[in-house]
C-alpha cells in the first residue's frame, strides 16, 4: 500500500462507518510496510488489509472490499497472502471480527478468544482539569505488556503521542482516549487490578475530559465482554452497547489477561 491508496480506503471505510484517519494509516505503514496490502483491478485498489506487527505477536486489521468485488475471493486471498508473511515473523496473529467475517477467518484457522462489546457512552459535564499524562507511560507500557504477554511498546508509543491519559495512582490503572473524527474513542484502557472501582473512576474523568473535546459528541470504547469490571464500569455510567465484535486468535496461544484489559488500545484495527 503507498500513500496514494490512503484516500480510497479512507472512503470505502467511511462507507462502512468505520473510524479511521491518515494518521492510522500512517502508522500501519511506517510500523509494517509488508503487512499493508492493497489489490488493483484495472489500476483501482479494490481490496486491502493490514497488520500491526509487535514483537511476538501481529494484529490484522482493515480487511476490506469494494462492494462491488466482493463475493469473489479477493478478501480470502488478501488474508491468505497477509497470514503467510506473519506466519513467518510471529507465532501468534490477534483480530477483532466483524461478524460478516467470521466464519472467513474461521476457515484460516482462527478461534474465538472472547467477544468484544462496542460500548457508546456520553459525556459529561465535570470539573475536570485537562491533562497529559507522560509520567505514566512507562507504568501503562508494562501493564499492557503483563497483560498481553507481549511488548507492544511501538505502537502504543505511536498511539499514545496523540491521545491524552490519565492515571489512577491509587489502583495503577490508565485511560487514553483521543479524537477520532466527531468522537472520542477509549483505549488504551488498562486496570492495576479487576475492579469497577478504579474503572467507573477514571472512565468518570475521561467522560470530564471529552465534554471539553467532543462536546455532546459519543465516547466509544471497544471493551472485552470477558473484562467484569470494565463492563460493570461502564454500565453504572449508563453506556450502551451498539454492537458486537469477535476477538479471535490464531497460532501459539499465551494466555491474554482480559481482567484487566478494560478496552482494547483501538477500535478494532490495532488490537
Ligand atoms: C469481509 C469481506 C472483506 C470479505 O471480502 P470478499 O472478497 O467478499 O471475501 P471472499 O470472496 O473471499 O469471501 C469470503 C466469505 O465472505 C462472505 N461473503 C462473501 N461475499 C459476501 C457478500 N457479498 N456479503 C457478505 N458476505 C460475503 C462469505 O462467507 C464468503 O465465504 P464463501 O466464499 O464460502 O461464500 C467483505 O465482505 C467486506 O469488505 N466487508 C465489509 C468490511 C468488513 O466488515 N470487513 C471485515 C472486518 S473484520
Amino acid at each position: 500500500m503507498r500513500e496514494a491508496d490512503f484516500p480510497s480506503f479512507l472512503e470505502f471505510a467511511r462507507r462502512e462507518g468505520w473510524s479511521c484517519d491518515t494518521a492510522e494509516l500512517r502508522a500501519f505503514a511506517g510500523a509494517n510496510p509488508d503487512g499493508c496490502l492493497v489489490a488493483d483491478e484495472d489500476g483501482e485498489p479494490v481490496g486491502f488489509v493490514m497488520a500491526y506487527r509487535h514483537v511476538r505477536s501481529a494484529w490484522i486489521g482493515n480487511l476490506l472490499v469494494a462492494p462491488r468485488a466482493r463475493g469473489h475471493g479477493l478478501g480470502g486471498h488478501l488474508l491468505g497472502v497477509l497470514i503467510e508473511r506473519l506466519d513467518a515473523v510471529v507465532p501468534t496473529v490477534y483480530l477483532n471480527a466483524a461478524p460478516v467475517a467470521r466464519e472467513l477467518y474461521g476457515r484460516f484457522g482462527f478461534q474465538e478468544l472472547c467477544p468484544v462489546a462496542r460500548m457508546r457512552l456520553a459525556t459529561s459535564i465535570g470539573d475536570v482539569v485537562f491533562e497529559r499524562g507522560g509520567a505514566s507511560f512507562p507504568g501503562l507500557m508494562s501493564l499492557d505488556a503483563e497483560c498481553w504477554g507481549d511488548c507492544r511498546r511501538e505502537m502504543l508509543t505511536t498511539m499514545l503521542s496523540a491521545r491524552w491519559v490519565v492515571h489512577d495512582v491509587q489502583s495503577g490503572s490508565y485511560l487514553a482516549l483521543g479524537v477520532v473524527e466527531d468522537r472520542v474513542a477509549i483505549g488504551p484502557f488498562l486496570l492495576g487490578h479487576s475492579a469497577p472501582e478504579p474503572a467507573v473512576r477514571l472512565l468518570r474523568r475521561a467522560l470530564g475530559i471529552s465534554r471539553g473535546l467532543v462536546g455532546e459528541g459519543a465516547v466509544v470504547a471497544d471493551v472485552p465482554v470477558a473484562c467484569a469490571a470494565s463492563m460493570a464500569a461502564v454500565q453504572e455510567l449508563s453506556g450502551e452497547q451498539i454492537s458486537e465484535t469477535l476477538c479471535m486468535v490464531r497460532g501459539e496461544q499465551v494466555g491474554v489477561d482480559f481482567s484487566r484489559i478494560a478496552s482494547f488500545a483501538s477500535l478494532g484495527s490495532k488490537g
